[in-house]
């Protein structure tokens, strides 16, 4: 799995994602992480980036132009590294897939998914990290100011995401927390003890309570049920926590999960 982050700020993407668990998945090869700084591809020559909105209005917008060709200098690139795999020899002849928009329509087939992070996008959730998770390539877009000109949004965009009905500073901090939401579940990126399947909104449930050592803290006990050793007795016990707490915090999850639960067990009984 490859991320490609368009960014103004380059250094807080790879400062941020090169720590711990991805750092590590980094480093074993499991995924590759870059920053593409898109103040390198403007056509200014002070290096501006942003300008005043047309018809009006308080802050700057990015530029069309910069964003552009940044996005095409690693979507090329893609195209590139792919035909190099499929076939050495190929991959002179990708050299002419940056034809824009007028071209055979071939670097449009290729085109990788774009990401970019806005307030306006769909709601990101577990399932869309779990799909995402299914791509060889995405491209991050952040945007800063008063966000992008809208043209080039159009041009190479191919999913708006949000993080939450909530408005930050910039793109960066919404492209990592999907980013690691998307990692955890690219094979090998987690060890088996840190398995990605049991956590947190995994089947609409939230996860049970869980106890290191010491057996008693603060005068709090363990359960029981845990020092047992009854490994089926544990997994019942920690299935009805998780039901317990997703319906006393999350009843929306509890309702949805109560529902499916209920679909799959007259399925069931119509089979028998
Ligand atoms: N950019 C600014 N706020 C955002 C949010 N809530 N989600 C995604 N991108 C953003």
């Amino acid at each position: 799995m490859n991320f490609h982050v368009l960014t103004l700020f380059p250094e807080m993407v790879m400062q941020g994602l090169h720590t711990s668990i991805l750092g590590r998945a980094v480093s074993k090869g499991y995924m590759t992480i870059e920053a593409v700084n898109i103040r390198d591809y403007t056509n200014d020559k002070h290096g501006k980036v942003d300008d005043y909105t047309y018809g009006g209005g308080a802050g700057m917008l990015m530029q069309a132009q910069p964003v552009y060709d940044a996005y095409w200098a690693v979507a090329d690139a893609i195209a590139n590294r792919k035909a190099a795999e499929a076939e050495p020899a190929a991959a002179e002849s990708a050299e002419g897939i940056q034809e824009r928009n007028g071209g055979s329509g071939c670097a449009r087939d290729r085109q990788p998914r774009v990401v970019y992070l806005t307030p306006q996008g769909r709601t990101f959730h577990q399932k869309m990290a779990e799909e995402f998770a299914k791509e060889e390539d995405l491209i991050f877009l952040c945007g800063h100011y008063e966000g992008i000109d809208e043209r080039v949004i159009e041009e190479i965009v191919t999913d708006p995401v949000s993080i939450g009905d909530y408005v930050l500073t910039g793109g960066e901090l919404p492209a990592m927390v999907m980013i690691d939401a998307i990692a955890r579940l690219v094979p090998g990126v987690l060890h088996n003890d840190e398995s990605a399947v049991s956590e947190s909104f995994y089947h609409d449930l939230l996860e049970y309570p869980q106890y290191s050592r010491p057996e008693i803290w603060h005068e709090k006990k363990v359960p029981e049920i845990l020092l047992s050793g009854n490994h089926a007795k544990v997994d019942e016990w920690r299935l009805a926590q998780s039901i317990e707490r997703t319906k006393k915090l999350r009843p929306d999850l509890y309702e949805k999960w109560k529902q499916r639960s209920e679909s799959e067990c007259r399925q069931d009984k119509k089979k028998s």
